[in-house]
């Protein structure tokens, strides 16, 4: 199995490298942050308490986004892989998601961090907010969620690179050319 983990602060490509990767790989794409605006718009239980942290930028509780996680994984036994994006944020979220797929028989591949300067994150949020009308994506709450980003998910770099799976990508520059130099790291892991 080919299992990604798409890594980076808000804005830096995630989600838009991510569609292109499922395109090519036909990976199975988690994405804890689409879980969760889907159980808003549905007003769940579980979306009305993931509301008040997301509203503010901040994390949903490890239990809650790790619950999610096991189910997903565990619901889609016969894949090729995943792509997992907005996924591990926290040390705990790391753990449990090594231990999900050691449980299924199988491991990260690969993390793919995406490095892009805090001006450029926080110009291409605000212009997607003013499209998609996506209520995180507003001066305020962007700053909260770099500052969450920093301070709980950064860290995770340090724990993938001592597993030597933590690749850089630069995340800045046109969406293909950055697609490029990440199927070059996928297809070395391929052949
Ligand atoms: P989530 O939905 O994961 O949002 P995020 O991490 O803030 O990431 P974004 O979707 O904003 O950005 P992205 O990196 O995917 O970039 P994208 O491709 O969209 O999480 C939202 C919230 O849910 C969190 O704040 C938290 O509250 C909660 N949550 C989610 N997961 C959680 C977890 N595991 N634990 C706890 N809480 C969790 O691109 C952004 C924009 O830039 C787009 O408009 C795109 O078109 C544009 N763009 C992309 N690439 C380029 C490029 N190369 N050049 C110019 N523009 C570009």
């Amino acid at each position: 199995m080919l299992n990604i983990v798409i890594f980076g602060a808000p804005g830096s490509g995630k989600g838009t490298q991510s569609e292109l990767l499922i395109e090519k790989y036909g990976l199975t794409h988690i994405s804890t942050g689409e879980v969760l605006r889907r159980e808003i718009s549905k007003q769940s239980e579980l979306g009305l308490k993931a509301e008040a942290y997301m509203s503010k930028g901040e994390l949903v509780p490890d239990f809650v986004v790790i619950d999610i996680l096991d189910n997903i994984i565990a619901s889609n036994g016969i894949s090729k892989g995943f792509i997992f994006d907005g996924f591990p944020r926290t040390l705990p979220q790391g753990e449990a998601l090594d231990k999900m797929l050691d449980k299924n028989r199988t491991a990260i591949s690969v993390v793919l961090s995406m490095d892009v300067e805090d001006a450029e994150l926080t110009d291409r949020l605000i212009k997607r907010g003013k499209i998609s009308g996506r209520s995180d994506d507003n001066h305020e709450t962007i700053a909260s969620r770099l500052k969450v980003y920093y301070n709980h998910t950064e860290p995770l770099k340090e724990f993938y690179k001592e597993q030597g799976k933590l690749v850089s990508i630069e995340g800045t520059g046109s969406i293909e050319n950055i697609f490029s130099s990440i199927t070059e790291v996928v297809d070395s892991l391929i052949v």
